[in-house]
């Protein structure tokens, strides 16, 4: 028989202080397990300035990076390893556009639209690409189990049709 072969994608979500907070975490979470990711990984935990400047360490010297990370470090964040076929796509697909405002009105069904606040607490987080994905699931899961999650983050499924 024909034989079909597909891959599960590991990305790396965050959901941020403004959306802990605001009593979001549970209906994201939902909302996600629903589109069909898998939650392999949660954890729970405040970022200090220096674990937010290492994690969002590309936007240095940007001019929305100290508010970047005064907001990142504000509360806690639930940082999450999701699991899917094109998980790192279709998560930020689920997010919406960046800007909570421009969410509202382009993506209205969006996570960003629904539980965000602002252009910069808008609630959620996602790996932008494969490169970042293994970045930073290694940085919220750190030891044995971040390099065991790092080298499963393609699992091929082969599956024979007949
Ligand atoms: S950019 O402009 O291409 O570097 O932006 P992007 O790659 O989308 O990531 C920007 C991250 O910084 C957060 N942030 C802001 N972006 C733009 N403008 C303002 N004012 C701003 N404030 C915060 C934005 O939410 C992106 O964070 P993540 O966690 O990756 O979504």
């Amino acid at each position: 028989g024909a034989c079909l072969v597909s891959s599960v994608e590991r990305t790396l979500a965050m959901i941020k202080p403004d959306a802990v907070r605001n009593g979001h975490v549970d209906s994201i979470i939902a909302a996600c397990e629903a589109a069909g990711f898998v939650v392999a990984g949660r954890t729970d935990q405040q970022l200090t300035t220096s674990q937010a400047s290492q994690f969002y360490a590309e936007h240095e010297g940007k001019e929305f990076f100290a508010g970047l990370t005064t907001f990142m470090t504000s509360g806690p964040v639930v940082a999450l390893l999701l699991e899917k076929p094109n998980a790192i796509k279709d998560w930020r697909a689920l997010m919406g556009p960046t800007n909570t405002e421009k969410a509202k009105s382009e993506a209205p069904e969006s996570l960003r639209a629904l539980y965000g606040t602002d252009g910069t607490q808008n609630a959620t987080h996602g790996s932008d690409s494969f490169i970042s994905a293994a970045r930073e699931a290694a940085f919220w899961f750190p030891g044995d189990l971040a390099k065991e999650r790092t080298l499963a983050m393609v699992k091929p499924i082969i599956s024979d049709t007949k």
